[in-house]
């Protein structure tokens, strides 16, 4: 049974100035957020705003070559709101103001990353610990050093006994950012145990007027009208989801608009958007070696969304050349999708996460 849609969804919502069309955002995911995926995504529709995977301030300040690279960008890449991470203030400043220049249309600062190089440095989901003024303050710098609207992202606290989400939203929204988005975990939590839709609740009544994005474990259609329906949030973002069914954005929206997410995708477009994002990984590296590379990162869950043999999915991880992509993706399609294949449920999805608080990407 598909929920029947929030009506107020369907409405356009305003982050400061910016109009999202959407209220269902793609949030940050270091190594996959990329231009080629959010490029790929867009296509498909319904996805109101993309984000960045998160990027160093002072790497942008450096123009280190690793940042430029995800910072790549097009035309058909907007609105783009880009995370930075960084606890000090004037090269935080300065990467917003960088980046405004560089045509972002929001800045979005990350509080909530549980990796422990971020944390380590001040950044991350340490400075949810500070309720003295220097996270507020670090915060209001960048507000005051750029015309974009700059949000945060955080998670609900450092444990289940220092819940700073609602506090920090409020002082957030004081001294002028145009939104948040709450991830509904703890940091110790990691990406253990449920998503607390209270917790989330409790920072969309803690705030006056900005939006609040509500965020975890919203894969189906079915998770996100309950994340609606318990937090009262304004919009979504999707990280995993999204990985798993490029197509979640759209479903959504033609959810909110007409009550019904419409189709899912059959295999032959499936096989489509794999080709697709490995070839702009390609033209995103400039080489064929390391966009093969870099695919291999995701080939383990298009092996799963495919139900490839073990042996195909074997050559997928360990990709070396679009030439060999291309005689396996013939081969699947000339036999077809396999016995039993269904257009695969999202929630079969097995995007893998950092395994414990403090795992890196
Ligand atoms: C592989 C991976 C990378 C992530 N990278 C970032 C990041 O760069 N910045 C950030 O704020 N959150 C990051 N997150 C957290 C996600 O944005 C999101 O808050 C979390 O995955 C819960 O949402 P989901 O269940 O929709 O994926 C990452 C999560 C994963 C699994």
């Amino acid at each position: 049974m598909i929920p029947p849609p929030p009506t107020h969804y369907a409405e356009p919502l305003l982050v400061g100035s910016v109009r999202l069309h959407s209220r269902f955002t793609l949030a940050p995911l270091a190594g996959y957020t990329n231009y080629p995926f959010r490029r790929s995504i867009r296509e498909i529709g319904g996805a109101g705003l993309c984000t960045t995977d998160l990027v160093n301030a002072r790497a942008i300040i450096e123009k280190s070559k690793r940042t430029l690279e995800l910072l790549i960008t097009g035309p058909d890449d907007r609105p783009l709101s880009v995370q930075i991470f960084g606890a000090n203030p004037a090269e935080m400043a300065g990467a917003a103001r960088w980046l405004e220049d560089y045509g972002a249309t929001l800045i979005d600062i990350n509080m909530g990353c549980p990796v422990r190089k971020v944390v380590k440095t001040g950044g991350g989901s340490a400075m949810m610990c500070d309720t003295t003024g220097t996270t507020v303050r670090l915060v209001e710098t960048v507000v005051q050093a750029t015309k974009l609207p700059v949000t945060v992202k955080m998670r609900l606290g450092w444990d289940d006994t220092s819940h700073s989400a609602p506090f920090f939203a409020r002082e957030f929204e004081k001294v002028g950012v145009a939104a948040v988005t709450v991830h509904g975990r703890t940091r110790e939590q990691g990406f253990g145990g449920g998503v607390n839709h209270h917790g989330i609740r409790a920072v969309v009544e803690a705030v006056e007027r900005i939006p609040v994005f509500g965020n975890g474990d919203v894969n189906t259609i079915a998770d996100a009208a309950k994340m609606i329906a318990d937090t009262g949030c304004h919009g979504i973002a999707i990280g995993r989801g999204a990985l798993a069914n490029p197509w979640f954005f759209r479903q959504l929206d033609q959810w909110v608009r007409t009550g019904d997410p419409g189709p899912r995708a059959g295999y032959g477009e499936r096989i489509d958007f794999m080709t697709r994002h490995l070839d702009r990984l390609i033209a995103w590296k400039g080489d064929e070696k390391a966009g093969c590379a870099n695919f291999r990162k995701v080939a383990a869950w298009y092996g799963k969304a495919l139900r490839m043999p073990k042996a195909d999915k074997h050559r997928l991880t360990m990709l070396a050349s679009r030439a060999e992509f291309l005689s396996l993706v013939e081969r699947l399609r000339a036999s077809g999708p396999p016995e039993g294949w269904t257009e695969w449920d999202a929630q079969a999805a097995d995007v893998a996460v950092p395994t414990g608080p403090n795992a890196h990407w």
